[in-house]
């Protein structure tokens, strides 16, 4: 038998794409157990799936992180008598400045720092949950939130090998971002797809691994485009995780 990899999942909603996940390695298409499932929103579907096969879960909730970070900035939260967000000690605030391509420079600097602290406090929670397992891989399966460098160093400890693997809505280069279908559709496409990919310093750029196409007719519906696509996603994530549990790519 084939010696398996250890890798976690990351969620934030169905979850459709980690039952596919598990299902294949419940039958020995993908050589690997799954040692958790965090989510960064409570109570979804997801979780459920992950439960009931005993799987671990935890949940970061960066909704409720991210409003306190703005609290502690705006000084409200010392009004409320509430303690401070703490920022991780290890948490330099230009080195990751200067190594994110997530935002735009011209959006100026008081918002990407908010956004680089906000983050981090988040990910050091996830980073939390994460360390004790010591998983070969991390798998984004539908996790709607973008890692900054702080995070992605963290998981990346050995030079040029990539542990973090993400799907993607869309045939990248072509429509980054949280809609992939729907700005496929909008665009006026013929062909959609999605791409598994690793995750680097910018939002979907990272060394394409996978990827599947399928047409689009007349009068389909976005809702058939998602349905066609996701369908491809079941088939395709599994596949690019065990081409990884076989050390291909
Ligand atoms: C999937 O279509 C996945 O490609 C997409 O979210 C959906 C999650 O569905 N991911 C992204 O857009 C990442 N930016 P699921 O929860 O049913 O697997």
């Amino acid at each position: 038998m084939a010696k398996k990899i250890k890798i976690g999942t990351l969620i934030s909603g169905g979850g459709t794409n980690l039952q596919a996940i598990i299902d294949s390695c419940a039958d020995g298409r993908v050589d690997a157990q799954i040692m958790f499932t965090g989510s960064d929103v409570p109570g979804v579907k997801g979780l459920e799936r992950a439960q009931k096969v005993g799987i671990d879960t935890f949940v970061v909730d960066y909704s409720q992180i991210i409003k306190r970070v703005k609290e502690d900035l705006s000084g409200s939260n010392v009004t409320n008598n509430m303690s401070p967000m703490i920022l991780p000690e290890d948490f330099n605030l230009e080195e990751i400045r200067a190594k994110q391509h997530l935002i735009n420079k011209d959006k100026g600097v008081e918002r990407i720092d908010f956004f680089l602290k906000s983050r981090a406090v988040a990910e050091q929670k996830l980073l939390d949950h994460i360390r004790p397992y010591k998983i070969d891989l991390l798998v984004l399966a539908g996790f709607m939130r973008t890692l900054t460098p702080y995070f992605i160093d963290r998981i990346n400890t050995v030079p040029g090998k990539f542990k973090i693997m993400n799907i993607h809505p869309a045939l990248l280069p072509a429509f980054p971002g949280t809609d992939g279908y729907g700005d496929t559709f909008r665009y006026g496409c013929k062909v959609g797809g999605c791409t598994v990919h690793y995750i680097d310093y910018g939002e979907d750029t990272g060394p394409i691994i996978g990827q599947r196409a399928f047409q689009i007719e007349d009068g389909d519906t976005l809702e058939l485009v998602k349905q066609k696509g996701l369908a491809l996603e079941w088939q395709l994530y599994p596949e690019c995780i065990q081409k990884f549990a076989q050390g291909l790519v």
